[in-house]
């Protein structure tokens, strides 16, 4: 008789095999050196325009909730510099440790991770991963815009996710109401709309801002 130590202890199992599958199966996809550390108490505040500080802070304190709702993932939009990838990071590097399996990468790069080369069953296997992972950071999407392969893949994952409602967060240079005009890209910005908050991130470029300083000083 399974009695509900023993189910909760199968589930254990179950989620602790799930993680180190998705550990194996990306295994060439660890967090960038630049954004190990990233966490949302070192992101100044100060230096960003709207109200993706809030956002994330909220995100994280309140994911348990926002799990279960309808728009429950991320869209950070806006110019280069301005931290969406390091908030992306922020986030995931504080939910690692509360979800079944986490997936993170840039689009270009995981869409090079599915590309069916010599093992065709690791790209599908790699394909089920994104699309059933409790959480999915897309970073940099609108990236690669003009291979249709990549758009297909790209809406398979979204599709999945938008169905099972599992959360996903997105960087992109790319407002949604542009990449929706895409060609073929119609589907894949409408559930994104309905899946994340969109949370544009406007300000001045860190990167240049941190080369000034050095300058300076
Ligand atoms: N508000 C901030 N506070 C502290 N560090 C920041 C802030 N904004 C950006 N940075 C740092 O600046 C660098 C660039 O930020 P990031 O990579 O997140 O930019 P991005 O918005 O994703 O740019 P892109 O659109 O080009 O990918 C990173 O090292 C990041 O940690
Ligand atoms: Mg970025």
């Amino acid at each position: 008789m399974v009695n509900a130590w023993t189910a909760r202890e199968c589930q254990c199992e179950k989620d602790r095999l799930e993680k180190l599958n998705v550990q194996k199966l990306f295994a060439e996809l660890h967090v960038p050196k630049r954004y190990q550390g990233k966490t949302i108490q070192n992101f100044d505040q100060s230096l960003l325009k709207g109200r993706g500080y809030d956002m994330a802070v909220r995100y994280v304190e309140r994911f348990d909730e926002i799990r279960h709702e309808n728009t429950n993932g991320l869209a950070f939009i806006g110019p280069p510099g301005t931290g969406k990838t390091h908030l992306a990071y922020a986030i995931l590097n504080a939910l690692v440790p509360r979800v079944r399996s986490a997936i993170c990468g840039s689009v270009p790069d995981l869409m090079e991770m599915l590309r069916p080369k010599s093992d065709r069953e690791l790209g599908e296997q790699r394909l089920h991963a994104l699309k059933t992972s409790e959480l999915v950071v897309l970073d940099d999407l609108g990236a690669e815009q003009e291979s249709s392969w990549v758009t297909e893949r790209l809406f398979m994952i979204l599709n999945a996710r938008y169905n099972e409602q599992l959360p996903t967060i997105i960087t992109s240079n790319v407002e949604l109401g542009v990449l929706e005009r895409i060609p073929g890209w119609g589907r894949v910005g409408s559930r994104i709309t309905e899946m994340c908050h969109a949370v544009l991130c406007d300000g001045a470029d860190h990167r240049k801002l941190k080369k000034t300083k050095n300058r300076e000083g």
